[in-house]
């Protein structure tokens, strides 16, 4: 289906893609007083079933990421968690899907801080497949712009103005020729990537910065340390100097775009062969079952969007 036939939510309204507009005053455009989430559902064509991965957790954290901006949403969270599966429902998708709410403040004056402004949202899908253009393992590079911080922009909220800050260091990667950008933090730490939390394998351990290295706390990476401990892989939050990265023996990123994703060189330093390594590995096949609803020992992770059909015996 093209993205011009789905219906999109405009405070709380089912509109054509082509009426779901904003006026040219709103806030969030000219301030980027926003904020949103990045959500996908996996279709499983055996079970003719369209999962949505962790739906309450991102519904939580755009919450969170709200309250930080003082934005009051019109919907309860479980509101926006129902008109999210409806809106998968109606646009009957049969492919693996990407869901993005945002709320933001609306209409009116040009004043930075928000008066009269209404709190606005919407919500809209598209088909997703991988990320990356790239099939193999990424080149990356140390970005030369650095993360913002907790004390400017919070990266714990997923603010829209605040993705300027990625999309500057992505699009000047890309330019340069590499795959994606690494942050560091204002303290020179290695952070995430512009838009993926990032994970290093050291002598057979997980290691992954901490909440306090301005990271964005992924939903995704939360997933990964879970599998990752219930195969008995140590998994240690830490700082990571921005070296350990060229001499390491795995690095991934994950994120809800990118999935788990090998990096295979830094700044043009091979990391190990180059090659997604054994623990990447592992952690992509089990990752892979848990979206796809095969590993059932995660189902609570999964919102089914189609009514269940209950197999009756004969
Ligand atoms: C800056 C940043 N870091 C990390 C992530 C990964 O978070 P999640 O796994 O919740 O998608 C994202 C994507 O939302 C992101 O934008």
């Amino acid at each position: 289906m093209s993205d011009s036939k789905v219906k999109v939510v405009i405070n709380g309204k089912f509109v054509e893609w082509e009426d779901a507009k904003v006026h040219v005053s709103t806030h969030g455009l000219l301030y980027g007083s926003g904020v949103f989430e990045g959500i996908r559902a996996y279709y499983d064509p055996a079970e003719k079933q369209l999962f949505v991965f962790r739906l309450k957790e991102h519904v939580r954290r755009i919450y969170r990421s709200a309250k930080v901006l003082k934005l009051k949403p019109k919907p309860g969270e479980k509101e926006l968690y129902d008109q999210i599966v409806e809106l998968l429902r109606i646009n009957d998708y049969k492919t693996d899907v990407y869901i993005r709410p945002v709320i933001y403040f609306g209409e009116g004056g040009i004043g930075i801080k928000p008066s009269k402004q209404s709190t606005d949202y919407f919500i809209f899908t598209q088909e997703m497949g991988s990320y990356f253009s790239s099939r193999k393992a990424l080149n990356v590079c140390i970005s030369s712009w650095t993360r913002i911080s907790n004390n400017s922009l919070p990266p714990s909220a997923k603010v829209t103005g605040a993705y300027v800050n990625s999309m500057i260091a992505s699009a000047d990667a890309a330019e340069s020729g590499y795959d994606e950008a690494i942050f560091l933090t204002q303290n020179g730490f290695v952070c995430e990537g512009a838009g993926e939390n990032i994970f290093m394998v050291k002598e057979g351990n997980l290691i992954t910065p901490p909440l306090s290295a301005d990271i964005l706390e992924g939903i995704t990476r939360d997933a990964v340390i879970r599998l990752a401990e219930d195969m008995n892989i140590p998994v240690i939050e830490r700082d990571i100097s921005r070296t350990e990265l060229y001499t390491c023996d795995e690095l991934f990123f994950c994120g809800t775009a990118a999935q788990i994703t090998p990096i295979g060189s830094v700044d043009r330093r091979t990391v190990a062969d180059g090659q997604a390594g054994t623990v990447t590995g592992k952690i992509t096949d089990a990752f892979e079952s848990v979206i796809r609803g095969r590993d059932k020992r995660y189902l609570s992770w999964l919102t089914p969007v189609f009514p269940q059909v209950i197999q009756k015996a004969v």
